[in-house]
């Protein structure tokens, strides 16, 4: 017998039964069957009862909203199949929990957990003899898990540059640089789930040429493999600095695990470190050092940080909160030249430095498509089923310009979320699904305890409109162009922010 603290704790006991009329159309309630924890949702007179957390960072989906028979996280938008627990968008790789729903007159209850659904039976409409992907990031690895799903039989190989599995690169730079997340949170698979799927992971192994008459790629130090149907996921590369002593060892860049590794070395020792560079990157370069107790000077040539992508109020919200936590601004200036530990300033100042981290942007990785012959458009040009100019090879990520059929421009953008759905996506086209890509792109970014999500895209716009108030953390920013909503950001608003993503998807 439970008693009310319980209840009050965990909800009602679904097992014992719950009147149909406590929850309306389009409703969640928080409750439990034994020792599980149990969201029932309804969607019309139907019911669902599933985990109550993303499987992707343990997202609360109560606090999400409901579309169709699916829902939503709050946190970056993944969704989830309310009858099996499917994931059906990135980020979330793994199904919830689903318990059988019975009906009985006005009550509800809530039965046996199901069993997970399982690769998909539905045999796919093509089958390539063999599938190779290039690339070890957010795309590569979406890919050959959907292709498994998707019940794709052959031969899987993804060839990775990297020195380790494919990780969760997002937090690179936030809990696992500031030191509050450990390693074993990185890896997004952990090492079976290659063996167990059959795919062929190639690590440390840079492709270097795609035979595209002879449907294979060739890696360094001499060996090939054939394709059938090719993805190339090779991301971006980082912009390096290119001032007198930019190859000095104490200068990093952040892309990769072994990057980010190299840093929290440094970081354990150092009083003070430089970060080049104003965009995301730096900026939660230097949230995660200041959480270590590390000085941190930034030093770009912006008015403000992230104006361009975000404009100007948020740009200087952005700011306040930096230096709220102790980080010094050098804006309106670049580096001019770094000697040991000094770093000289266009204007001549110069600041004392254990080392420097550059965040000066990316370049897309699109060396091998030029070689190969393929169309470029500052990335590699895909059309909307993400194929390049040569059928039969796919491009997806950080990498790929596709045509957005939504708005009739062409886009490439750097959103962890964008390069998973793309390689999802890519790996269905590859199996003859035929299925446009037409998300809405979103990203998030964390400065400290603050999170800014972001759907939509707008490169430039005519007017910003700010609904509720930045200084509270509490607010929806609007990019319009003419009537039109170009993009969204939100601070502590996911409920709109998931609005705005499902009311760009239908306009
Ligand atoms: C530190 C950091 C933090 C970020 N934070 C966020 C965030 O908060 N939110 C957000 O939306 N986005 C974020 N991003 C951006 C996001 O991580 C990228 O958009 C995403 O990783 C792109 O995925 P991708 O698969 O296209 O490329 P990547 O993940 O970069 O993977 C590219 C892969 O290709 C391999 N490769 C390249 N060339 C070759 C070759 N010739 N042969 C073999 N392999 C090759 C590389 O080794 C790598 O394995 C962040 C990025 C970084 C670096
Ligand atoms: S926690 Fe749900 S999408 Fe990230």
């Amino acid at each position: 017998m439970s008693t009310t603290d319980d209840l009050e704790r965990s909800g009602p006991d679904f097992g014992r039964g719950i009147a149909v009329n406590r929850l309306q159309d389009g409703g969640m309630l928080l409750g439990r069957v034994g020792e599980d924890d149990v969201l029932l949702a309804r969607v019309g007179s139907e019911f669902f009862a599933i985990g109550p957390y993303c499987t992707h960072y343990h997202g609360a989906l109560a606090d999400g909203l409901i579309v169709g028979k699916t829902i939503r996280c709050p946190l970056h938008h993944a969704c989830f199949n309310l009858q099996t627990g499917d994931p059906l968008r990135a980020p979330a790789l793994d199904p919830i929990a689903c318990w059988r729903v019975e009906r009985q007159g006005d009550t509800v209850y809530v039965r046996e957990k199901l069993s997970p659904a399982g690769p998909s039976s539905r045999k796919p409409p093509k089958s390539p003899p063999s599938v190779v992907i290039v690339g070890g990031g957010g795309a590569g690895l979406a890919a050959a898990d959907m292709l498994r799903r998707e019940g794709y039989d052959g031969p899987v190989t993804m060839i990775s540059a990297d020195d380790s599995p494919p990780c969760d690169r997002p937090n690179l730079s936030k809990e696992y640089l500031s030191g509050e997340a450990p390693e074993d949170w990185i890896p997004l698979r952990a090492p079976e789930f290659y063996s167990e799927n059959r795919i062929d992971l190639l690590l440390r192994s840079r492709v270097t040429a795609i035979d595209v008459a002879g449907r294979r790629v060739l890696v360094e130090r001499g060996s090939s493999h054939e394709f059938g149907a090719l993805l190339i996921a090779t991301g971006a590369d980082p912009i390096r600095l290119s001032v007198p002593g930019a190859d000095d060892p104490r200068v990093h860049c952040l892309r990769s695990f072994t990057d980010s590794r190299a840093i929290v070395a440094k970081a354990t020792e150092a009083k003070r470190v430089v970060v080049v560079g104003a965009s995301f990157i730096g900026l939660e370069v230097a949230a995660s050092l200041r959480i270590r107790g590390i000085g941190v000077d930034i030093v770009a040539p912006e008015k403000r940080p992230l104006e361009r992508t975000l404009g100007p109020e948020v740009g200087q919200f952005i700011r306040d909160i930096h230096e709220a936590h102790g980080v010094v601004f050098h804006l309106g200036e670049t580096v001019a030249r770094i000697d040991g530990r000094s770093v000289t300033l266009s204007a001549g100042g110069v600041l004392d430095a254990d080392f420097v981290v550059a965040g000066i942007g990316v370049r897309p990785a699109v060396a091998l498509a030029e070689q190969a012959g393929l169309a470029l458009d500052r990335g590699i040009a895909v059309n909307e089923y993400l194929e390049t100019s040569v059928p039969g090879i796919f491009a997806a990520g950080d990498v790929a310009r596709w045509l957005d059929r939504r708005t009739g421009e062409r886009r490439r953008v750097e959103h962890w979320v964008v390069a998973e759905r793309q390689g999802q996506a890519a790996a269905r086209n590859m199996l003859g699904r035929q299925e446009p890509f037409d998300t809405v792109p979103f990203f998030w970014s964390q400065h400290y305890d603050t999170t800014i999500r972001y759907v939509g895209h707008a490169e430039s716009w005519d007017a910003v409109a700010v609904d509720g108030s930045l200084a509270d953390r509490n607010c929806s920013v609007i990019f319009k162009r003419g009537d039109r909503r170009l993009a969204v950001a939100t601070i502590s608003r996911d409920r709109d922010s998931l609005r705005s993503e499902i009311a760009m998807e239908s306009a």
